[in-house]
């Protein structure tokens, strides 16, 4: 909660400042107050998997250029556990199973590079064994996107392929997976040139659902309808969503759909601070939570597609610091607004990569470690403005060295300006660790931790985070253009207590 928003400075300075100096010099600095207080509400508790990760589908034309027998990668992705390893998007619903294709096993050699190639390919038992055993050395669990065009003369899902699908992995007794079925749907006349209906569509998941009971995958979840395109209150997603929850709500455990701010061809450094941008996401959030609010049944709902630029990124951007900005506040935004899992296009490929084909980690692989350190799963709605963007959650119990009382603070500075935050009715007793994240620029693939660049140890190990310390009588300065995590261990919310 603000209570204030005032200028601090020292008038006796200033004075001395102005007569020194003929260009005008300000040492104020804006100071926002939040209070805290034992009956703020709790808004959201989210699943350990809230960051999760997506693998684009179009990585298994060739799996030669996918690194998942690589010891590094599998460290990498294995910082990030516990998360979802979502294996889908547009390629998903060109992919067949164990299938010699007119053209023989028609491949792409163009793995890195998203492209909107809607060649139909194969992958073999061999390949989709290789992924789910990959997903298990990296402690993430699978998530397959089933190709839903595959359909039959009288146009209904022909399930015939993902049923060799789900048998192979039935054999190997891995029912650790979840599945959906298809991608984008409201947007297949525009890619595919093919019209499938909302009602057919959630009839075709009701059948899937079927299928899994019936193979022993009773327990895996069930995520559709991975609708796009949801900018307004009459938009294609949204509508498409309506009717398709008509008849799928018994048959799938979570709704999805997919988000990004902008196309990756033209967006521009700034378009990455800019607050207007950053304020679409919780618009289109509200336009879904319209549309569950008509259904009966309480479904949670995925952001199960989301980066910051879709067409596979934006080139020198959303593999840099700057691309953290949006990405960290998708996190905040989503979990105040009651989303239940956010999935990060993509871990790998692309110019959103997480993890370049180098397997050096860009700065949103960082955030994503830093956020499932020090940010748990109860969330507070707590007031921030444009640009001092601020989220609050409870503080895991791992950080709080087993006090389980402690709230963690988050967020950004969009000003390009330092400012410095009050926190109030805490505890006067305890310390803020405050780790603060900058770069050397905004475009820089190197992202620093209270002014230490951040890098993995030589075993592999992640680095220690050390914190500034810092009585919470004082205001916390934070720097111009910076990210942010503040720790208050012992906040003593009594919202924030576990046994
Ligand atoms: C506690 O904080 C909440 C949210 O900021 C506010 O609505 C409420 O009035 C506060 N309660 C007290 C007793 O100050
Ligand atoms: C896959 O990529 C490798 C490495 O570039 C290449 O040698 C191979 O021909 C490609 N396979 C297919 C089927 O495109
Ligand atoms: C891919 O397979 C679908 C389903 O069998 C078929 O309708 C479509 O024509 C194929 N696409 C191409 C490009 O061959
Ligand atoms: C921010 O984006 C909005 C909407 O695209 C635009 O109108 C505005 O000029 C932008 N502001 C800056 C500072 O670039
Ligand atoms: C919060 O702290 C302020 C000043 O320290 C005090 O006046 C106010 O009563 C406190 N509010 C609560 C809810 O404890």
């Amino acid at each position: 909660m603000i209570v204030s928003s005032n200028l601090m400075f020292n008038s006796y300075l200033l004075i001395i400042l102005k007569s020194l100096l003929t260009w005008n010099i300000c040492s104020c600095l804006e100071t926002y107050t939040l209070e805290f207080n034992n009956s703020m509400k709790i808004v959201n508790t989210l699943p350990d998997e809230f960051v999760s990760f997506g693998l684009d589908t179009s990585l298994l034309r060739n799996m030669s250029f996918l690194p998942i027998d690589q010891s590094k990668f599998i460290l990498l992705l294995k910082h990030l556990s516990p998360a979802y390893l979502r294996v889908g998007g547009t390629a998903s619903d060109c992919l067949y199973f164990n299938k010699v294709l007119e053209n023989g096993f028609i491949q792409s050699d163009q793995s890195y590079v998203y492209s909107q190639d809607i060649s139909n390919f194969s992958i073999s038992s061999h390949d989709l064994i290789a992924i789910h055993e990959f997903s298990k050395k990296t402690h993430l669990r699978m998530i397959f996107d089933l190709n839903v065009l595959i359909r039959k003369s009288d146009f209904t899902w022909d399930s015939s392929d993902a049923l060799k699908i789900i048998s192979t992995l039935k054999e190997r007794k891995a029912q650790n997976v979840d599945w959906q079925l298809g991608n984008e749907p409201n947007s297949f006349p525009h890619v595919f040139n093919i019209k499938i209906s909302a009602s057919q569509l959630a009839k075709d998941h009701c059948k899937l659902r079927a299928i899994l009971n019936y193979n022993n995958f009773k327990n895996s979840a069930l995520i559709g309808p991975e609708v796009n395109h949801i900018e307004h209150s009459r938009s294609k997603g949204q509508i498409y969503l309506k009717e398709f929850l008509k008849t799928a709500s018994d048959c799938v455990d979570y709704v999805s759909w997919h988000q990004y701010y902008l196309n990756g061809r033209t967006a521009t450094r700034e378009d990455f601070l800019n607050s207007t941008v950053f304020n679409i996401l919780p618009d289109q959030i509200d336009i879904i939570k319209n549309v569950m609010r008509s259904n009966e049944r309480n479904i949670p709902v995925w952001l199960s597609e989301t980066g910051s630029a879709f067409g596979g990124g934006a080139p020198k951007l959303s593999n840099t610091f700057v691309a953290g900005f949006l990405w960290l506040d998708k996190l905040g935004i989503s979990a105040r607004n009651g989303i239940n899992v956010v999935i990060r296009q993509s871990v790998f490929g692309g110019d959103y990569a997480m993890i370049e084909s180098d397997l050096t980690q860009n700065p949103d692989w960082w955030l994503a470690v830093l956020f499932k350190k020090f940010v748990a799963n109860k969330v507070f709605s707590i007031d921030s403005t444009d640009n001092l963007r601020l989220y609050a959650h409870c503080t895991p119990k791992k950080v709080s060295s087993g006090k389980s009382s402690g709230v963690t603070l988050y967020g950004m500075n969009l000003n390009n300006k330092p400012i410095q935050i009050r926190l109030r009715n805490l505890s006067q007793k305890t310390n803020a660790h405050i780790y603060v994240l900058t770069s050397d620029d905004l475009q820089s693939r190197n992202t620093f931790l209270n002014g230490r660049v951040l890098r993995l140890q030589e075993n592999g190990d992640l680095p220690a985070f050390l914190p500034i310390i810092q009585d919470l009588r004082k205001p916390i300065r934070i720097p111009k253009t910076s990210m942010f995590f503040i720790v208050i261990n012992n906040a003593k919310l009594t919202q924030c207590f576990s046994k």
